[in-house]
């Protein structure tokens, strides 16, 4: 079976093409507009929209061109099934691929499946560069997912393929949102995530005289939710504090020093939460998905606490080149829902932009 899927929810065009069940990536495209949205400090919905509608042919043909699947007037392309992020994301971008999605549909006489781009977040830790790198038999649950992208941070307990029930989720700001906000504060540029990260591997020694103690939201709350923005405002009055006294904000190893106790501070929360429900949850294998699992801090922090559970759960997360968006993960994800038929007549796609998982 070859899946074309397209993912459009934020401010990536992306087009992949994969075989499966081998999970050999043909083609696996992505168009980033990040130096469009950057000038305004994060992504503009319009200019989401007109930059998808504009890369959209360019990213099909290269597709295409790659998977070496030709395409002419003549000749329908050799594909089985068209999959389409409809949610969660901008919904003025989400359209953009679900129109794509069913003017190829009519054309190419082909079946539609839709996905959650969440959901396929979680698909991600099975892509390998050329093919996926995993038996579905020897997947164990029950598992966990923690995913945490620009807009979302959810705590997600899968009892079986395609089960989702969502434990927990953020009250306000997804972790990868602070992220972005953090390094706008800063002056850093967007996307924040990346740019926090490494400043925060730059901290080697605290700087005399200022001790930062930043707070740890719901840590000790009994339930599974986050709150990231609490924590965010904690930066925003530490920084305006450091000015009153006077403190050079610009100088790099304040800003170094401001971004490795942000950065602890959200994965102290972010551990702590996953672990408890493992715990509680009796989990076999723990999934890290979304734009901040490329956090090698946080990975690297996860990995040692989930190294010291008994029994120790199988741990999962994706290579660098997947944990961004994609749409070799929406690709995957479809796959999974092909064989149970769950396909949709292309007139009723609908873009969700608040699309949750169950
Ligand atoms: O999943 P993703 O690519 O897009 C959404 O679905 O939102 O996630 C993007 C988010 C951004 O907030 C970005 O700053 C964050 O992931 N991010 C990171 C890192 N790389 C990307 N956050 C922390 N550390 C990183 N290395
Ligand atoms: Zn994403």
């Amino acid at each position: 079976m070859i899946i074309l899927a397209i993912e459009t929810s934020c401010d990536e065009t992306a087009i992949a093409i994969l075989k499966c069940p081998s999970g050999k990536i043909l083609s696996n495209v992505v168009s980033s507009q990040i130096k469009i949205h950057a000038k305004w400090g994060g992504v503009v919905p319009s200019l989401a929209k007109r930059e998808h509608l504009k890369n959209l042919p360019l990213v099909l043909k290269k597709a295409l061109r790659e998977a070496r699947i030709p395409n002419s007037k003549f000749q329908i392309p050799k594909i089985d099934l068209i999959a389409v992020t409809v949610g969660p994301g901008l919904e003025p971008a989400l359209w953009t691929g679900i129109n794509f999605a069913q003017e190829l549909a009519k054309k190419w006489k082909k079946p539609v499946i839709s996905i959650n781009h969440m959901e396929a977040h979680i698909f991600s830790v099975f892509l390998k560069n050329k093919s996926f790198g995993f038996r579905a038999s020897d997947f164990e649950f029950p598992a966990i997912a923690l995913l945490v992208s620009g807009g979302h941070t959810e705590l997600v307990l899968i009892k079986k393929w395609l089960d989702y029930k969502i434990i927990g989720s953020t009250l306000d700001d997804a972790a990868g949102e602070a992220f972005d906000k953090v390094a706008k504060m800063l002056g850093l540029p967007y996307p924040g995530g990346p740019v926090v990260a490494k400043m925060a591997t730059k901290f080697k020694n605290q700087i005399s005289k200022i001790k930062i103690n930043l707070p740890r939201p719901m840590l000790n709350s009994k339930n599974y939710d986050f709150s990231f923005s609490g924590l965010k405002t904690a930066v925003l009055y530490l920084i305006r504090d450091l000015k009153e006294e006077e403190m050079n904000i610009d100088d790099w190893r304040l800003k170094a020093y401001i971004c490795h106790e942000f950065q602890q501070a959200v994965i102290d929360v972010l551990i702590s939460k996953t672990l408890r429900a493992a715990k509680e949850y009796k989990i076999k294998t723990i999934i890290l998905g979304g734009g901040v699992a490329a956090n090698n801090e946080l990975r690297k922090q996860l990995g040692e606490a989930i190294e010291k559970l008994h029994p120790k759960p199988q741990w999962l997360y994706p290579i660098p080149s997947f944990t961004g968006d994609n749409a070799a993960m929406i690709a995957l994800a479809a796959y999974f829902h092909a064989l149970k038929k769950e396909f949709i007549e292309p007139s009723n796609l609908k873009a969700e932009g608040n699309l949750k998982l169950s």
